[in-house]
């Protein structure tokens, strides 16, 4: 079953696993639209590229190679919702690969404002660029542009850069590295307790991440939210089925000292249905103080997909298990990495020698 052998009512239809099996080829992604497109050995590889990747551009000629490679093509950055790190860090990362960009930020700067579809606004892009990158308002909108493309005559790749309430593969993915490379020394991710806090709800961070973390053996999570904003019965419906082990709880101080990792989140108050919701309810129990450190195992790691508010005090940003700038630089790694595999430069970067 494929993208292109689909009409979009099918398409859309299918369960989520039977919709992420057809944007895979021969372990290798048309689109790039959710978490659940990756299996273990996938995130093991992209990690080892993105490393790779880092290691390589240290050096002028390294840098020179990797930016050889990809210079025939082009990116489009098509991001309408508010974004700084996701935008910067794919820019940085098909920079580092020698790709030609370009972005439309805001659509009333686009044709959309004369009344123009998305459809065919990306199907515009789809003529002047190899690739789209898009963050969207709207959860699907992603998934339907994929479809359009792959039954247009320019089937470029769509990369979701964050879609709605819904997905953040690509913050997922440099998660997921974060957590391979801190605990390089410790055994992997396999076996670790991450503790999530903060608006499981509405992050669709911490929904894409819950997903792959579902791929790790004895992965225990932990949901740390005032009730309304709990994680949401889909990501837990995937989690049993994947006899992965969770909890809830609204208790932050006692989640603290069992955890190998505390991700953190801001409230997504953008999404709230009426003006002031979410500042009604009091979360400031669900935020990371200095007084929390020595609470904190010696080998965990504080993350954050940024950006912050008050969910983690500045004074903690000294400590050497705060790892979200760190985490936030990754993500230009991963991203350089995911590019080269949809390119398919990969091989030739694990075979760099010089
Ligand atoms: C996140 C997002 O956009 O979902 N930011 C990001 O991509 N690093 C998280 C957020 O906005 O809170």
């Amino acid at each position: 079953m494929t993208l292109t052998s689909l009409d979009w009512e099918t398409f859309q239809a299918l369960s989520l696993p039977d919709k992420a099996a057809c944007l895979v080829e021969d372990r290798r992604d048309l689109h790039v639209l959710f978490a659940q497109q990756y299996t273990r050995e996938r995130l093991d590889a992209l990690g080892e590229l993105a490393s790779k990747i880092r290691l390589v551009a240290k050096t002028k000629a390294g840098s020179d190679f990797l930016t050889s490679l990809l210079s025939h093509k082009r990116a489009m950055l098509y991001f309408t919702q508010p974004s700084t790190r996701t935008f910067l860090s794919f820019s940085g990362a098909c920079q580092i690969l020698g790709m030609g960009i370009g972005d439309v930020r805001d659509s009333t700067t686009s044709s959309e404002f004369k009344g123009e579809s998305q459809e065919d606004s990306v199907r515009t892009f789809s003529s002047y660029f190899d690739c789209i990158v898009m963050r969207t308002q709207e959860q699907g909108l992603a998934e339907r542009m994929a479809w359009v493309l792959s039954h247009s005559e320019r089937p470029v790749p769509i990369v979701n850069a964050g879609s709605g309430k819904d997905q953040h593969p690509t913050q997922a993915l440099l998660d997921i590295y974060t957590l391979q490379r801190s605990f390089e020394k410790q055994g992997g991710v396999d076996g670790k307790r991450i503790v999530f806090v903060g608006d499981l709800k509405r992050g669709r961070t911490v929904r894409s991440l819950a997903s792959l973390l579902a791929r790790y053996r004895d992965v225990r999570m932990t949901f740390v939210a005032p009730d309304p904003l709990q994680i949401g019965q889909d990501i837990l419906d995937e989690l049993d089925a994947a006899g992965t082990v969770y909890e809830r709880t609204d208790c932050f101080e006692a989640s603290i000292p069992e955890a190998d990792a505390i991700y953190m989140t801001r409230v997504q108050d953008e999404w709230d249905r009426e003006k002031g919701e979410s500042a009604r309810l009091d979360i400031s129990a669900f935020w990371f103080l200095e007084k929390h450190l020595p609470l904190l195992k010696p080998t965990a790691i504080l993350m954050h997909p940024l950006p912050r508010r008050n969910e983690i005090a500045t004074g903690v940003d000294h400590d050497p298990r705060a790892m979200y700038w760190r985490q936030m630089r990754n993500g230009m790694w991963i991203r350089a990495a995911l590019m080269a595999c949809l390119f398919r430069r990969d091989q030739d970067i694990l075979g760099y020698a010089g």
